[in-house]
């Protein structure tokens, strides 16, 4: 019997700088990796737009500063015309209104000089995410969000305290990591190396205190990186109050289970952060899908019947995949992507260490299990993938420690 070679699909990436220099280092640098990726390069915007309408790109990675079109300009018609694209920036240092001018269109920003290896992993993540979820539409969505919305409580005190006189940074450090569509952005930002910080940070208070309260204020007040549900869009069986308290209580317990078992700051800060993003999915579905999600949570109801099984009929993916697919495109550290796109079957994912992935799942089912109202009925603990870990001795004593947080006012 023959088999057929599979056949090897080639990623389309194109890159624009208007220095013919840069593009030939590029070229130069990338040349090792022309098996997998189809590459072309232009040199002003106004030719990567020719060159797209000819073919679709997977990726662009587009200098900021050229003449005619700049950057930002660029990826906000690429954004309009092929939300499907993922848009990345590699650029050298810029002024601070060029930047916040390129935050809204921009998934990543990377800053020159750059690697052929560094490059060629945070393209090759990029696809990786893309490929977990299979439909287009959906892609196409999340690709186009440039914020996940807030409550409006946190968001109107956030305001307040930017617009006042002397705005403390712990405050703001607070308030931001209470909401889950500000943790993300603000990570989007400090991850991305937007403002030259490209680093591994998961504590938004790190976070604010990283980017400065100035920054923080234009960013906020002038280039509205931050916004707040619209109530009334939601569907009306989706509490968007419940599905706050139950991503606190998550982060919270997540914590709280990995400062028990390793200490390690690292892997407490994100693991709280990757329990309090784990279900934005849902936040994704709810406000911008809100009629076919209000009709999964009827189905769910009514049926009884667990959540994926309810959302991927109707979405082509399930919320884990969505939220991961966003913050991955947002360029959050690996392990809260990770962690998100897993918490309900973490044996699916690669790896036999205790990681906030681990931490998550445990701590999602224990909410579910310790406070009723909180979460989804159908969770259980993967007993087979903490057996594989070797801590499945361990659920008693976190049960216990859940129980004890969970009585305590979440922050
Ligand atoms: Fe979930
Ligand atoms: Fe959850």
């Amino acid at each position: 019997m023959s088999t057929v070679p599979e056949q090897v699909v080639k990623r389309r990436v194109l890159f624009v700088d208007d220095e013919p220099h840069i593009l030939q280092g590029l070229r130069r640098m990338l040349h090792p990796y022309r098996n997998e990726w189809e590459m072309s390069f232009a040199e002003s915007a106004h030719d990567a737009l020719g060159l797209m309408e000819k073919q679709p790109y997977d990726v662009v990675v587009t200098d900021i500063r050229m003449p005619v079109m700049d950057g930002a300009e660029f990826l906000n018609i690429v954004m309009r015309k092929y939300p499907q694209t993922i848009r990345f920036v590699l650029s050298g240092h810029c002024e601070k209104e060029t930047i916040f001018r390129s935050v809204g269109p921009t998934h990543q920003f990377i800053s020159k000089p750059c690697d052929a290896d560094t490059l060629r992993s945070l393209v090759a993540r990029a696809f990786a995410l893309r490929d977990l979820m299979s439909s287009g539409n959906l892609k196409n969505l999340v690709s186009r969000l440039q914020t996940l919305p807030s409550l409006p409580d946190t968001y109107t005190q956030l305001m307040a305290e930017l617009r006042s006189a002397d705005p403390s940074i712990r405050v703001i450090g607070e308030l931001v990591s209470r909401d889950v569509g500000m943790s993300a952005k603000i990570l989007q930002l400090v991850n991305s190396a937007f403002f030259g910080l490209r680093n591994h940070v998961s504590s938004p208070l790190q976070a604010a205190t990283l980017l400065g309260t100035e920054t923080l204020r234009s960013l906020v007040l002038m280039t509205h990186v931050f916004s707040q549900v619209e109530q009334a869009k939601l569907p009306s069986s989706f509490s968007l109050e419940e599905l706050s308290r139950h991503s606190m209580a998550v982060g919270a317990v997540a914590k709280a289970v990995v400062k028990q078992e390793s200490g390690d700051k690292k892997l407490v800060d994100d693991s709280y952060m990757a329990g309090l993003l784990h279900d934005s999915g849902k936040l994704i579905l709810a406000t911008n899908q809100p009629e076919a999600y209000g009709q999964v949570l009827t189905e769910i109801a009514e049926k009884r019947i667990s959540l994926e099984a309810a959302e991927r009929p109707v979405f082509g993916a399930t919320h884990a995949e969505v939220g991961a697919y966003l913050l991955g495109l947002w360029g959050l550290p690996d392990p809260i992507v990770e962690a998100v796109a897993f918490h309900h079957a973490p044996g699916q994912c690669l790896g036999q260490r205790f990681c906030p992935l681990t931490a998550v799942h445990i701590a999602d089912v224990l909410v579910y299990e310790l406070d009723s109202g909180s979460g989804e009925s159908s969770e259980k603990m993967d007993m087979g993938y903490l057996e594989a870990l070797g801590v499945q001795a361990r659920v008693g004593a976190w049960r216990e420690l859940g129980s004890r947080i969970l009585q305590e006012p979440l922050r």
